[in-house]
């Protein structure tokens, strides 16, 4: 008997950013943080997952590749909780069923864009990977319980189990049960709002984030003044200008957060860069387009992970204009779609 289940996982992009552990086994964050998700439509993880008592052992392909997923700890730690989550399911129903716990699994996962290139490809991919098993083993799970699985593959997955603009609550208890992802508000809630993502350079990055936040943890006195006095007050205006749908606090967050996140790498020891000149030009060029509003008010807002491609927030009515302006000042500049921006004129998925 072979069970095959597919699921794909949409990508998140962070406005307040997770960036610290303080518990780096169990990936439990030092601050909050909270992000929109992108539709699926355009970038997505897929994860095939079959289980079969025939299979000698699990098995892993990664875009195509096979990679030894013994040394893959934590994808192991997605398996051995949702095993186990199976096999209390099996134990206590009152008809047999499928021992699929005890069953070998092969997984076969794809992206359809750059991996590694801060266009969070983890998280897409845990998540993606965590959902396929929960169906695979019709766990009853909610999804919140199902983040704190998903956490544990890697941080910022947990965020994209949800759609809309989904919060990481970091926890206070050492075990981590209580970090664990929450819906703010739905996708439907906030239509207009949309993303394009500048892919300014699609190579993988110098420095993971896994590492790099620990480097920050341990060198940066910045990064304590920002968990501290910072992100707690974001996080509860963050929230409130969401569900108020307004746009102008939306913006201004969203950019200092970006800005103070790669501060605070910079303030890591030796420093570390993910931004580079175009990243640093598409940053000037959005605060050029804001001083323009005849009101005052800001129009569009630039959001930077761990790499140097930039993810602009804008509302609908203003995406054409912005798409203009960006192709001016960068002639290479290619669409795909309304919603994506290649410069090299690369076409990516
Ligand atoms: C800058 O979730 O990739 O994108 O938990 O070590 O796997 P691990 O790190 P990861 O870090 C994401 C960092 C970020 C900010 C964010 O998404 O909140």
């Amino acid at each position: 008997m072979v069970k095959v289940v597919t699921c794909t996982a949409p990508v998140n992009i962070a406005v307040i950013k997770y960036w610290g552990k303080r518990n780096a086994a169990l990936i439990l964050p030092t601050n909050d943080s909270l992000s929109v998700t992108l539709s699926q439509d355009i970038l997505h993880s897929k994860t095939t997952i079959a289980a079969s008592p025939d299979f000698s052992h699990d098995r892993l392909w990664l875009n195509g590749k096979e990679e030894d997923i013994t040394k893959n700890k934590r994808m192991h730690n997605c398996f051995r909780e949702t095993r186990a989550l199976r096999k209390q399911l099996e134990d206590s129903s009152a008809e047999p069923l499928e021992p699929l716990s005890t069953y070998p699994v092969h997984v076969c996962s794809e992206n359809n864009f750059p991996t590694a290139a801060g266009l969070a490809s983890s998280a897409s991919g845990l998540a993606a990977l965590v959902f396929t098993l929960a169906r695979l083993f019709d766990l009853p799970t909610s999804t919140s319980d199902l983040s704190r699985i998903a956490r544990q593959g890697s941080g910022s997955a947990c965020r994209s189990l949800f759609g809309g603009f989904v919060a990481w609550e970091m926890g206070s208890r050492d075990d981590g049960a209580d970090s664990l992802a929450v819906q703010v508000a739905p996708e439907t809630h906030w239509p207009e709002l949309q993303a394009l993502i500048c892919v300014v350079d699609d190579a993988k990055k110098g420095t993971s984030s896994t590492e790099g936040m620990q480097n920050t943890v341990a060198t940066s006195p910045l990064l304590q003044h920002r968990i501290r006095d910072v992100v707690p007050e974001r996080m509860r205006d963050m929230k409130k200008a969401i569900l108020d749908r307004d746009f102008q606090t939306f913006a201004e967050i969203t950019m200092r957060d970006s800005n103070q996140f790669h501060a605070v790498c910079l303030d890591t020891f030796p420093p570390i860069f993910y931004l580079n000149d175009v990243s640093r030009a598409i940053i000037r060029l959005i605060h050029e387009y804001n001083a323009t509003s005849p009101d005052g008010r800001l129009k569009a807002a630039y959001t930077y992970d761990a790499g140097p491609n930039a993810v602009i927030y804008a509302p609908k009515q203003n995406m054409k204009e912005i798409i203009h302006l960006i192709t001016r000042y960068f002639p290479g500049a290619d669409f795909v779609d309304p919603y994506n921006f290649f410069p090299e004129g690369e076409v990516v998925g």
